[in-house]
């Protein structure tokens, strides 16, 4: 049986319609306000809870094999980038899980002092690593997922909206890739107790990204390109009234303010270990155009 966090996320859903398609007990942890129709109809275990809870934490490990912990934050770095991965690892050890994968940051080792998701993902890493399990640690770059939503807003406008330096690099992964990896490492002997940085297979400047958009929908782009201080600015006026809001943007900025991007020899060691043809972000956006996700 897996266990997969953040199960409706981009990377989870996608790693539980791998497991299902290939007929594999998968116990997928959801919150009630979550959209899970999706997994259950494919044959996944639907596991109600909040990774927040302990106690949820604790009955969802019951009979797991193996746990992916796939799950976002959405701004409390410390309950759920931290304190959920730690209480996962550590009831991983009680039930005596055979491998736990962990989807980390890219740049999560580059000691980043402003961005709290970083931090709680590189003490993670540690902690694993310490663990005494078999780990695999996912370090990806941008997902090509995140930008479906800014495509069919191109799709509609024309415009896309780049904040800070256009030359900035970037490795955008696609989402079924990092995905396929994810499932993969569980059985592949290459892929233990390692950490993998994760990208696509070209380096993309950011302003390369609304050229592609074009090429895909055959429309010129308006490209609106604020500096970072438009974010600095917001920071500082949100920090007056919300210090703990004020400290998630840190992460959104230091991810705006820096380049991630794969060396060749990282792209070649995925393939090679993975045995898989990376995908470029031009595939992927154009297998996702008209659909919904
Ligand atoms: N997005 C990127 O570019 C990127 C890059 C590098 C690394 N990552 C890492 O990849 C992982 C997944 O990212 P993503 O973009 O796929 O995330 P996402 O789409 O935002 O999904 C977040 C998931 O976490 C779940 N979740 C949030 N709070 C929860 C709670 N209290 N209890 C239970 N579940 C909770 C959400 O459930 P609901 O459906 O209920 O909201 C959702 O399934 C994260 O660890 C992220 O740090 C992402």
């Amino acid at each position: 049986m897996f266990l997969v966090t953040g199960a409706t996320g981009d990377i989870g859903k996608r790693v539980v319609r791998k497991l299902r398609k290939e007929e594999t007990p998968v116990r997928s942890f959801v919150r009630l306000s979550s959209r899970y129709g999706e997994l259950e109809h494919r044959g996944s275990e639907i596991f109600i809870g909040d990774l927040r809870e302990q106690r949820d934490i604790d009955k969802a490990c019951q009979g797991v094999k193996y746990i992916i912990s796939a799950h976002g934050s959405g701004g409390d770095a410390l309950a759920l980038d931290y304190r959920a991965n730690i209480e996962l690892i550590d009831r991983a050890k009680d039930v005596g899980v055979e491998h736990f994968v962990f989807i980390s940051v890219l740049g999560a080792d580059r000691g980043y002092e402003d961005a709290p998701v970083f931090k709680a993902k590189r003490e993670v890493e540690k902690y694993l690593q310490s663990s005494g399990l078999n780990y695999t640690i996912l370090r990806p770059a941008g997902l090509a997922s995140n930008l479906l939503p800014l495509a069919e807003r191109f799709e509609q406008t024309g415009i896309y909206l780049l904040v800070g330096d256009r030359q900035s690099r970037t490795s955008i992964i696609s989402t079924d890739d990092l995905a396929l990896m994810a499932v993969d490492a569980v059985s592949n002997a290459d892929a233990r107790n390692q950490i993998f940085a994760v990208g696509g297979p070209e380096v993309l400047k950011r302003e390369d990204i609304p050229q592609i958009f074009s090429r895909v929908y055959k429309r010129e782009p308006v490209i609106i390109n604020p500096p970072l201080a438009v974010v600095d600015g917001l920071r500082t006026a949100i920090g007056l009234f919300n210090a703990d809001a004020q400290k998630a943007i840190g992460t959104f900025r230091t991810l705006l303010d820096n380049e991630f991007f794969c060396t060749p020899a990282e792209i070649e060691r995925l393939e090679s270990v993975y045995k898989i043809k990376l995908e470029t972000l031009e595939s992927f956006i154009k297998r996702y155009v008209g659909s919904a996700d």
